[in-house]
């Protein structure tokens, strides 16, 4: 499958040639009969280097549909204020795998989250277990854009822009808005989704790092248009301020036959990243490891940071070289998509999830201290075959009530510190 490269770039595509219109946007006719249709992911008038917005050459407007209905779902909510938000550290066991048929939309799980739609500001954490792909049935979100971080079995995601397959250290981004379906391409599907309230990611700026590194913008692809011309009794669901809203359509909404702009769906492979850490000693901060960032109002403060912990070397003289102990003002969710995070001996598994708010007091367990602690630093470490994930918010993460009632929430996460000895001693060096 070919893809269109660069982040957020005015891209085109046809599939058909000779769609887009020439030297302007909406024509009286566009070719083929096609219906010419705008769709914005910030203000009109937002800054220029931030606008983002497509135009779509489409068989039918987006607006052909029946009404709205509400549409009930147990588990995939917005609901941030069920239960007091916990200043304990978190951590979870991964979601079991869907056992009845199970699709991408029946199997959202809502762990936390804050902020909201209304306020345009937080996220909503989710994980996501499948065992089905959707059939007949589209999926968009009004709330939010939806980050979408596989982490067991990969995902084909058919999209009004066309078509992206994501596999596990793949990321898939589907703007706020966008029309989709989610196809299995394994037996089972298991991952995580953070859905952004606030403003678009985008790369972080890179400051003295220079003009490359970390994620650069080559590496992110978006599709070619592909469009279907299929006529049915199908489904279009809605996410819209925090519910979900059902309405009957009679075709398939990915009809799209060409369109162009910089608003639309794409994907990056996280082994793609260029890992920036310390030749000689100390830690940077996390923050070298930011993937994407969505900015707050307040500069340098994001609304969320998607950061990852890829494999790498660890070079540092003098330095205790796992992470360090640490409270943030800032809340951190964790994931895991394969292998071992450095931090922690045991009990934080792939597919699982960690959660450690403002100031709650985290870093290595002891069994990771105590090895660290007396390593052999004239050699090098190498960390490979892993890679985790953090959301990190400015807002405190509120854990839901199925959250903190699931039978995978560790009720010993705490013990793992607890084995922390006391060195102290006044007459020693
Ligand atoms: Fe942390």
């Amino acid at each position: 499958m070919n893809y269109q490269s660069g982040f957020g770039n005015e891209f085109a595509s046809e599939a058909i040639a000779g769609v887009l219109p020439q030297g302007q946007n909406s024509p009286q006719r566009v070719a083929h009969g096609l219906y010419a249709e705008q769709l914005s992911g910030t203000a009109f008038t937002a800054p220029r280097h931030t606008n983002r917005r497509s135009w779509l050459y489409r068989i039918r407007p987006a607006a052909v549909h029946a009404p709205f209905q509400p549409l009930a779902h147990a588990t995939f909510h917005n609901r941030f204020d069920e239960v007091p938000p916990t200043p304990n550290q978190l951590r979870w066991d991964p979601l079991p795998l869907a056992s009845a048929p199970t699709d991408f939309v029946d199997g959202l799980v809502t762990l936390a989250g804050n902020g909201g739609a209304g306020e345009q500001a937080g996220v909503g954490i989710h994980v996501y277990a499948a065992n089905r792909s959707m059939q007949g049935r589209y999926f968009y979100d009004a709330d939010g854009e939806l980050l979408i971080v596989p982490q067991l079995g990969s995902l084909r995601l058919a999209t009004e822009f066309g078509v992206l397959d994501v596999e596990p250290q793949e990321i898939a981004v589907i703007p706020r808005g966008v029309r989709f379906r989610v196809e299995l391409m394994d037996a089972e599907a298991r991952g995580y989704v953070c859905e952004n309230f606030g403003a678009l990611l985008r790369l972080p700026d890179l400051g003295p790092i220079g003009s490359n590194c970390l994620a650069n913008s080559r590496d992110f692809l978006t599709p070619h248009a592909a469009y279907e011309d299929v006529d049915g009794a199908f489904e279009l669901i809605a996410k819209f301020q925090g519910t979900l809203w059902s309405a009957r359509i009679d075709h398939s909404p990915l009809d799209v036959v060409a369109w162009h702009g910089n608003y639309a769906a794409y994907k990056y492979d996280l082994r793609r990243f260029n890992t920036i850490g310390s030749i000689s000693f100390d830690h940077p901060d996390p923050s070298i490891f930011t993937v994407l960032t969505s900015p707050s109002d307040t500069a340098g403060t994001a609304n969320v940071d998607f950061a990852i912990f890829p494999p790498r070397w660890l070079v540092a003289q003098h330095t205790f070289r796992p992470p360090w102990f640490h409270r943030n003002v800032a809340s951190e969710f964790m994931g895991l998509i394969t292998g071992v995070y450095d931090a922690k001996a045991e009990g934080f598994l792939p597919g699982g999830a960690s959660l450690h708010n403002c100031m709650s007091g985290h870093g290595p367990d002891a069994a990771t201290f105590e090895r660290a602690s007396n390593a052999d630093l004239s050699k090098p470490d190498v960390i490979g075959g892993t890679m985790a994930f953090m959301f990190e918010t400015r807002k405190v993460i509120c854990p839901t009530r199925q959250a903190l009632a699931s039978p995978q929430l560790q009720g010993n996460y705490y013990e793992c510190w607890q084995g922390i000895a006391k060195h102290f001693d006044p007459s020693q060096a």
